[in-house]
Parts: structure tokens; sequence; C-alpha cells
């Protein structure tokens, strides 16, 4: 044991409005979008109960509504469910423990740094997770660690503020926070720098922020009265860049793949990348994809 605090706690901000997969999402919240079977507030919820957190915080607004649902008991499905039989495993991952979901509105989409804000009550004074659940974090094949198991495991190494990173080509930094790297051990790296949307000529490195933290909950002394930054947001990198060098930071270089599903061809991407390592799926789908791309006929 490190004698740390344990990260107990996980932030979703789920408030965004979701704009760039408009229409879908004018009545249901882009997390609730699913990757074949499972939504992706689901697959990001899994994440954090294998690095072993207990309480989950969503950051929601209106017409959200779903998203709790999802995780709530769905009472005349499983009586109509049990009746005829069928089989309930699929309902299993959507149950949460009575009294480890907590729910804060955030008002206004006013960015993510003041979505994070958002939950200071419920995070109170220990350190916490946040996972953003349109980015799909998928463990190698082989059994490897998730995304925030990983982050978890280097937490208790060196506490601290952890981010984690992925290298993209240089020519996409503007779009995401961007660290200037420090010396690097295994998959740790020391965050030297944070700069959100930077132009490509000025940007540190290609090493981006890809939406799995631990934080310390000065963030969210940091964030108070926060200016807003890129994009007219309340930028969660602008708070982060500010807390370098008052406490330790290090960046996590995942060991397996990201999916940016707020994007469309993210998403298509990661519906296929799923489907082709589902045993259930992979035969039929290979081969769809095979005619598709006139490989076969
Ligand atoms: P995005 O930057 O992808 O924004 O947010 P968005 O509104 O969801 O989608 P587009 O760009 O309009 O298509 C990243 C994450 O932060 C949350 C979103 O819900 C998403 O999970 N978020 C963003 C908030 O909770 N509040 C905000 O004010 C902004």
């Amino acid at each position: 044991m490190s004698g740390r605090k344990p990260i107990r706690k996980a932030v979703f901000p789920v408030a965004g409005l979701g704009t760039r997969f408009l229409p879908a999402t004018k009545a249901i919240p882009k997390e609730m979008l699913p990757i074949i079977d499972r939504p992706l507030i689901q697959y990001a919820v899994d994440e954090a109960r294998e690095a072993g957190i207990e309480q989950m915080i969503f950051v929601t607004g209106r017409g959200k509504t779903a998203l709790i649902d999802h995780f709530d008991v769905a009472f005349e499905l499983e009586v109509t469910l049990r009746e005829r039989a069928k089989d309930m495993a699929a309902l299993e991952p959507t149950r949460i423990q009575p009294g480890n979901l907590a729910t804060v509105r955030q008002q206004v989409p006013l960015g993510l740094g003041h979505a994070i804000w958002c939950a200071r009550g419920i995070v109170g004074d220990e350190p916490f997770a946040i996972l953003l659940p349109d980015e799909l974090m998928i463990a190698n094949a082989d059994g490897g660690p998730g995304c925030m198991k990983q982050m978890v495991e280097a937490y208790d190494e060196v506490g601290g503020n952890l981010i984690s990173v992925l290298a993209v080509p240089r020519e996409e930094v503007s779009s995401y926070g961007v660290i200037t790297p420090g010396t690097s051990r295994g998959a740790l790296t020391e965050v030297r720098g944070l700069v959100e949307k930077p132009k490509v000529e000025e940007a540190p490195s290609n090493l981006i922020v890809s939406g799995r933290y631990i934080l310390q909950p000065e963030v969210m002394r940091t964030l108070e009265g926060q200016e807003k930054g890129a994009g007219g947001e309340i930028q969660l990198t602008d708070a982060m860049a500010r807390m370098i060098g008052a406490q330790p930071f290090h960046a996590v270089t995942f060991a397996g793949k990201r999916y940016d599903c707020g994007s469309k061809a993210g998403f298509v991407e990661a519906t296929l990348a799923v489907a082709l390592e589902r045993e259930d799926l992979r035969d039929e789908v290979r081969a769809i994809a095979q005619r598709l791309l006139g490989l076969t006929t």
C-alpha cells in the first residue's frame, strides 16, 4: 500500500450538447449512443469499476435522464423477461449499488472545466477520476488493464495528478490539449506544461490529452472563478496547467486503443474494431467488411 488516499470516485461529464451527432442527439444523450449493444456510458462505467472505483458521479443536463434510467431497475422489463424465462445477464452491467450513483446538473454547458467544477460538492476533499465517455478506451486483447486501471496503478506509485496521453500526427494536435513532456520512464512521462488547442506550429509536442484523468481536489479551487479559454469555454486543461509545479503531474501512455467516438468516423471505427474483437460477431463482421470493400463477392 502506498498510503495515498484511494481513488473511490469517478466523475463522468455528460452535459455536452453533442452537436456533431445531430439529429441523433436531439432527444437522446450522445453518451447513450451504442457501440454494438452497449451505450458509451456503460463502457466508461465498466472501465471505472475495473479500476476499483465505487462511486459514479454524472454531471448531466436537461434531456439526459436516459443516462440515469440506464443504471436504474427497469421493473416492467425485468418482470417480463423473468415471466418469459429470458436471460437476464445482459442487464447485469447496468446494476449500480444503491447510493453509488450521484448526479449533479450543469445548467449551462460552459465547458469541460465548468462541468467538473459542478461536481465539487460530491467529490469533496479527495483525489478523483474523470472519464469522458465519448472517448472509448479498449484494453489490448492479451488481457492487459483498462486505461483507468493502468492510471490508478500509476497513481499508487507516483501520486499527484495524472492524465492519459497518446501520440497523434502533428497536424491533428489543434483539436486537443497537448502536453510539454519532461522525462519518461516506461509508460509514465513527466508533464511540464499543458496547452489547449494550440496551433500546429506552436504545439509543444504531438502528445494529446485523451479523456482520462486522476486529479487532486485542489483543481476545484483552481477552476473557481477561472476565465474562459479556447472556444469560449472554461477549460479543464487551463486549470491543470496552473497546477503544474505545485503538485506532481504525470502522463500515462495507455497500453491499448483509444477511439474518438465524439466524431462520426471515430464512432464507425470503434464499432468495427469492437465487433472484430468480439467472438460472437468477429467472423460475420469480417466477411461483411470484406464484401463491402469488394475483397470478396
Ligand atoms: P465535447 O467537447 O465532445 O462536446 O465534450 P459535446 O458537446 O459533447 O459534443 P459536440 O462537440 O457538440 O459534438 C467532451 C465531454 O465533455 C462533456 C460532454 O458531454 C462530453 O462527454 N461536456 C462538455 C460537459 O459535460 N459539459 C460541457 O460544457 C462540455
